[in-house]
């Protein structure tokens, strides 16, 4: 069986072959117009996407040396995501399997992220504990089966990855602001600012708002403002914070470990690219000796064979998302987490 698969939620248009399991393409286009502004503009990615897609999933078929009538399912991300970005792709993939006449199935994104651990070659084993960390999303889920996936924490107010891009923007160090701070951050001391790490009413959710509050505040306090901090801080302001963020990670985790009995443990969306994080990850993998499958980069980031790879889980499992299934902004609309 043949799928391809379409990710363009973001500011990522992704295309990818997965016959019979074994993944032969994963083309990811990632699109640089958006650094100068320190964020995604809606607009903007929905013409990337438009002006790349059709060439990327030529690339994709080439590479695969795979014709296109041998395709025998299409998938695409249906949400969640940027309206216009994510209805690039999905009506493309609508119409390119409307006209080989083989079946769609709509994913959804977050889905994606979760169900990555399967692109590896070691792989989750059910019941298992999943941190998914993206720019948009903070979840801590206890992923039963296929279509079991029990909510116990999310973010009250920015996500993981969001927290990242906007200290970064504040430092200048630039968009996206993950690689950033992980690069300023690179063998620097981690104690240079005490930044607190949020506690909420339920002890498996996260919050990153005061977190950048404080940065905020340790900057007003220390320089006045951004533009003053010197050169040598820049990187330990960095480093304190990453270390704040991955603590408060892993933290929650650790409790989730500590009340829920998994086989494994996953990490999985951007975030998950993070060095830090994935050390600390291992750590806990060893403290409780759990099975941890992290994906390996290319599939931490958004990227279309997690979405050919969901679309077939749910294909085989007979659930049926397809022509009038429409594009959605938020996680809430639908998902088979409860
Ligand atoms: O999953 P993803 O590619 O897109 C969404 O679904 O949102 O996640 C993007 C997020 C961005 O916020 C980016 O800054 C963050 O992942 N990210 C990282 C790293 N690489 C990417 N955050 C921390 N450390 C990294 N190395
Ligand atoms: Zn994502």
């Amino acid at each position: 069986m043949n799928v391809l698969g379409i990710e363009s939620s973001c500011d990522e248009t992704s295309a990818a072959i997965l016959s019979d399991g074994n993944l032969l393409s994963n083309l990811v286009s990632s699109q640089d117009i958006h650094n100068v502004f320190g964020g995604v503009v809606p607009e903007l990615s929905s013409r990337a996407h438009l002006q790349i897609i059709l060439p990327l999933v030529k690339k994709a078929l080439q590479d695969s040396k795979i014709s296109l009538n041998q395709i025998d399912l299409v998938a695409a991300t249906a949400g969640p995501g940027l309206i216009g970005a994510l209805l690039v792709g999905l009506t493309f993939a609508k119409g390119l399997s409307f006209s080989l006449k083989k079946p769609f199935v709509a994913v959804n994104h977050i889905e994606g992220h979760i169900f990555s651990g399967f692109l590896m070659n070691d792989k989750p084993e059910f019941p298992y504990l999943c941190l998914v960390v993206s720019g948009g999303h903070t979840l801590l889920l206890l992923v039963k089966s296929d279509t079991e996936i029990q909510k116990l924490g999310s973010t009250i107010d920015d996500a993981a990855g969001e927290a990242f891009d906007k200290i970064s923007k504040l430092l200048g160090l630039g968009y996206p602001g993950g690689p950033q701070i992980q690069n300023a951050s690179l063998n620097q001391r981690t104690d240079f600012a005490n930044f607190p790490v949020a506690q909420c009413k339920n002890e498996f959710d996260f919050s990153f708002s005061g977190l950048k509050t404080s940065v905020l505040r340790f900057i007003q306090k220390e320089y006045g403002d951004a533009s003053k901090i010197p050169t040598n801080d820049l990187p330990l302001i960095a480093a304190a914070f990453q270390y704040s963020a991955v603590k408060a990670l892993i933290e929650k985790t650790e409790k989730a470990l500590q009340n829920f009995k998994v086989n494994s443990i996953s990490l999985v969306g951007g975030v998950a690219a993070n060095q830090m994080l994935r050390d600390e990850f291992q750590k806990l993998s060893n403290r409780y000796t759990k099975k941890l499958v992290i994906p390996s980069l290319e599939y931490c980031g958004d990227n279309g064979a997690m979405i050919a790879y969901r679309g077939l889980k749910l294909h085989q499992a007979g659930i049926k998302y397809g022509y009038d299934f429409n594009a959605y902004p938020s996680l809430s609309d639908y998902s088979f987490i409860k």
